[in-house]
């Protein structure tokens, strides 16, 4: 076989080069539970898993399943019923407001957005949207603008109509208050032409909010009938130790947005829960998508709600998010200070008083056999599976510690040049090249 350079080499002579993809890091071979391997024999533990892999890769029982179901029916024209969908939709719905929702499937976050907001507007026949200023729904031409108001203008023009708040992560901006105060303007000043409120209930770079945010913005959403939406395409499926984010936050939004680990982590899948009253519009194609109704999408997420409830892993994600806390939170040895956020299994650590960068972030941690993105100039996501093992979790913290030690020894080098032999980082060559 060729070596990874040849193939990231192929693969950046053909893709058309964009950010976070190719030029890609390396090439892998395989991918199973909570690790990856390169085809050079690297093996990294997948702090990042695009946040699919709720399961860890390629779990057996998703493999099994859709085994099964590529033998009895591999694909369904949309016009036609068939039972894995449908039972699929019973279990989802079933979860929010108790039954009384409806859904719909497609095949990608994005386009679950878009169709969002599209439900919403026909609901409300308003047509303005808020969203948080710095987050992230998605790549459409609609669910791109809802990141911000200052897009590249390369780009072009995307949906419009949108007003954008300051987030309730940004404490330099005024933080959760700021966030209250702008949405009250916003609403005020554009009484009776707002649909929805677009948000994460917990944003996928592990930054929680204060517990009363959401009820507060709620609220106030609720005066004027605008549509609480809640993304949870990362943070849903039971990855912050409840199935649902919003769940710890007491507030029940209009309509909530599943995807990325909803395929088992193997398929693309996606699917807007929507409160049973926005079923309004069956004339129009409110979310009109090929492969909307896939027997082995539908088998793949079938599977997946299977191994979550049989291994209980919602509570086992509260459980070893607990025992992240204890491992990583605090001074180490270094000096260096580990700061966890987030909750359950959807975290990110933060190495605070270096003076670090992401790119330095993501090489150290590639050093120390960890596949990771950063969030910021401080910190990486600690994105880990609901079926990581006690020995497994500790491992992470061994790496995550062996990590700050060797910022803690660039920091040193950088301030005196003068190297200190201890902690020298291992270049991503050995222990964990296998
Ligand atoms: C919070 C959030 N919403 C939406 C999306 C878009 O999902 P997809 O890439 O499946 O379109 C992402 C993807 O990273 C996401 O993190």
């Amino acid at each position: 076989m060729k070596d990874g350079a040849d193939i990231v080499a192929r693969d950046a002579a053909v893709f058309i080069h964009q950010d976070g993809s190719s030029p890609c890091i390396g090439a892998l071979r395989a991918a199973k539970g909570l690790w990856i391997e390169d085809v050079d024999g690297r093996r990294y533990i997948d702090l990042h898993g695009n946040s699919c892999h709720h399961l860890g890769h390629a779990h057996p029982r998703i493999i099994a399943a859709l085994k099964d179901q590529l033998d009895q029916l591999a694909f369904s024209p949309r016009r036609f019923a068939n039972a894995p969908a449908a039972e699929l939709a019973e279990r989802l719905t079933a979860r929010f407001r108790g039954g009384r929702s409806r859904l719909l499937l497609m095949p990608g976050g994005c386009e679950a957005i878009e169709t969002a907001i599209r439900l919403a507007r026909i609901a409300t026949g308003r047509s303005g949207i808020i969203a948080l200023e710095g987050s992230y729904h998605g790549h459409g031409m609609g669910s791109l603008a809802l990141s911000s108001g200052r897009l590249d203008s390369r780009l072009g023009s995307q949906l419009t109509d949108i007003h954008h708040l300051t987030p309730y992560w940004d404490q330099a901006g005024g933080g959760a208050e700021a966030m209250i105060a702008d949405l009250a303007a916003c609403l005020a000043q554009n009484r009776g032409r707002i649909a929805c409120l677009v948000a994460e209930p917990i944003r996928s770079n592990a930054h929680v909010p204060p517990s009363d945010l959401w009820t507060r913005c709620a609220g106030l959403c609720a005066e004027q009938g605008v549509k609480l939406i809640f993304d949870e395409i990362p943070s849903g499926l039971g990855k912050t130790g409840r199935f649902f984010a919003h769940e710890h936050f007491g507030v029940t939004p209009d309509m909530v947005v599943l995807g990325k680990a909803l395929g088992g982590g193997v398929l693309p899948l996606a699917a807007v829960i929507a409160d049973d009253r926005l079923n309004l519009a069956p004339e129009l194609s409110v979310g009109h998508f090929t492969h909307e109704k896939n027997p082995l999408l539908a088998r793949a997420a079938l599977a997946m709600l299977d191994v979550i409830e049989d291994g209980s892993l919602v509570a086992a994600a509260e459980i070893r998010g607990q025992q992240l806390e204890k491992l990583l939170d605090g001074q180490t040895a270094s000096g260096l200070f580990l700061r966890l956020r987030g909750l359950g299994l959807l975290r990110a650590l933060a190495f605070e008083g270096a003076p670090l960068g992401e790119a330095l972030l993501e090489r150290t941690a590639l050093a120390v056999g960890l596949s990771a993105t950063a969030k910021d100039d401080f910190s990486i996501g600690v994105s880990l599976p609901l079926i990581s093992s006690d020995e497994e979790i500790r491992i992470v913290a061994e790496r995550l510690h062996q990590m700050a030690e060797n910022l803690a020894f660039l920091q040193d080098a950088h301030a005196s040049a003068q190297p200190r032999k201890a902690h020298r980082p291992n270049n991503g060559q050995d222990p964990h090249h296998t």
